[in-house]
């Protein structure tokens, strides 16, 4: 028996096949474009993704054709908040908005001024969010908008063309800003708020639930001998936090990628939208996790390694291999907004006491340490949701940098996990989820951690120094703020 794992992100599609045992057995990639049609927005054919998934399972097919006809079950990773609209005949209407796509902010901000929507979401509308966007299509596109029978998330639309059935998992529904996170249910006080009706909205099953079969026509020419189940699947940081065994309170994730991300895994529903984190629901029943999310961790290094024409992994070794302790120079790492702790799509970054003995070490040391301050910001709006940090792996591209892990580790005060090589991102998240969908099997087992190759501790002579560092640091926000 097999199960696959789709993971859906923002520049391409990997397909992961697993065994019995939990172990990766093939995996395959296709990538597609985003579009940028004007300042802010950011779109994606949702054909492209189907295309991709067409691809990646032909490779499988030709390299691994009896693992491929052994798949029992399957599970969707998708990025989040993502809206495709489908009309009556499951034709899509428009290209999908994508989670990075700031059009919405003043309907993100309206609606964000309505009580209910945080007391019943448990969070911030932030403008990447769902709702926000549908009103916006609803002013400016209001033929597409009378034309909607179901809005689906990215993986809902996977799931949908997988199936022929419109369901979604809890984990990305809640990024929607219409589901009551608590009640993991859809809200009509907050779909009316969205102009929008319960109808309209898929079918809600847990990420490792069983949402429907795989289409027959799809099983015939992929290969595949049984009637594959489909599982709710979840958003892409559930699905990486399932990947790497974030389920039980106190485990997470600092995800250094394009965005950063500082997850954390929560027993209990416990929201606090004043502190800009992030209360979703898990991928597992009764489970919640929070995160802070920073819009440009890795961005930050690529632009700066654009400006300066050198590949990141060389700036990066310009600083050495021991920290120093903070620079003089400070780095706001607001390229794109900021979500975690600011809500602030308007807020753009800088560099701050910038001298004429500044080298290009110094610049890239400044940046790394910005979005490093940036994540320990996020740590502190988490710990005052009262959230504990008990096992937390580093992961992502920048992760491969050893200075920016140890530099990390030293700002955030604590220990981080580096994996061991090998698969615990969200493919093998959404692979994991599809095998407890079929089998029944214990999530506890079948989540489980990666081994960690090494920890990276806190350098202690230079916990101070960085403290005080990130206390300078975060009067700086203001400042900007203030500019005209
Ligand atoms: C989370 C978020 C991103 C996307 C894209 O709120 O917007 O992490 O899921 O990866």
């Amino acid at each position: 028996m097999t199960y696959l794992g789709f993971d859906l992100g923002t520049s391409g599609l990997r397909a992961l096949l697993i065994d019995d045992g939990g172990h990766p057995v093939a995996s395959a990639e296709a990538h597609y474009h985003t579009s940028h049609p004007h300042p802010g927005w950011s779109e994606q054919d949702a054909g492209a993704w189907t295309d991709a998934a067409s691809t990646v399972m032909a490779q499988l097919q030709a390299s691994h054709p009896k693992a491929v006809a052994a798949i029992q079950s399957i599970g969707v990773s998708g990025h989040m908040h993502g809206a495709t609209l489908v009309g009556d005949d499951g034709e899509v209407l428009r290209p999908c908005i994508l989670w990075n796509d700031t059009r919405s902010h003043a309907e993100a901000a309206k609606l964000d001024a309505l009580p209910e929507m945080r007391a019943i979401s448990g969070n911030i509308v932030f403008p990447g969010f769902t709702a926000p966007k549908l009103l916006w299509v609803k002013k400016h596109e209001p033929k597409i908008f009378e034309r909607i029978s179901k809005v689906l998330l990215p993986a809902a639309y996977m799931n949908f063309w997988l199936t022929g059935d419109a369901f979604a998992d809890m984990s990305d529904s809640a990024g929607t800003s219409w589901l009551d996170t608590g009640a993991r249910d859809w809200s009509d006080t907050l779909l009316s708020h969205g102009a929008m009706r319960v109808d309209q909205m898929p079918r809600l099953v847990e990420g490792c639930e069983i949402g429907g079969t795989l289409r027959p026509e799809l099983a015939k020419v992929w290969g595949i001998k049984g009637n594959p189940s489909v599982v709710g699947g979840a958003g892409d940081n559930a699905a990486a936090a399932s990947g790497i065994g974030a389920i039980g309170a106190g485990t997470g994730f600092v995800s250094l990628g394009t965005s950063g991300v500082l997850m954390v895994a929560r027993d209990d529903y416990c929201p606090d939208p004043a502190t800009a984190v992030h209360t979703f629901c898990h991928a597992l029943p009764s489970r919640w996790y929070q995160m802070g999310v920073i819009l440009a961790a890795t961005d930050s290094l690529n632009w700066v390694s654009n400006v300066m024409d050198a590949r990141p992994d060389q700036l990066s070794a310009l600083l050495g291999d021991a920290l120093s302790g903070p620079s003089d120079l400070r780095f706001l790492p607001y390229l794109s907004g900021e979500r975690t702790p600011h809500n602030d799509s308007a807020i753009r970054g800088a560099f701050l006491n910038l001298d004429i003995a500044h080298t290009r070490a110094d610049l890239v040391q400044a940046v790394m340490e910005g979005v490093a301050f940036a994540l320990a910001d996020c740590k502190f709006s988490l710990q005052q949701t009262g959230a504990e940090f008990d096992q937390i792996f580093a992961i992502g591209g920048g992760a491969r940098s050893e200075i920016w892990v140890q530099m990390l580790a030293t700002i955030l005060d604590m220990p981080l996990h580096l994996p061991k090589d090998g698969e615990f991102g969200a493919a093998i998240g959404a692979a994991r989820l599809a095998m407890i969908g079929a089998t029944g099997a214990d999530p506890e087992t079948v989540l489980t951690k990666p081994e960690t190759a090494r920890v990276i501790t806190p350098q202690k002579d230079l916990v101070e120094a960085y403290a005080q560092a990130h206390h300078a640091y975060r009067k700086t926000y203001a400042i900007m703020k203030e500019l005209p």
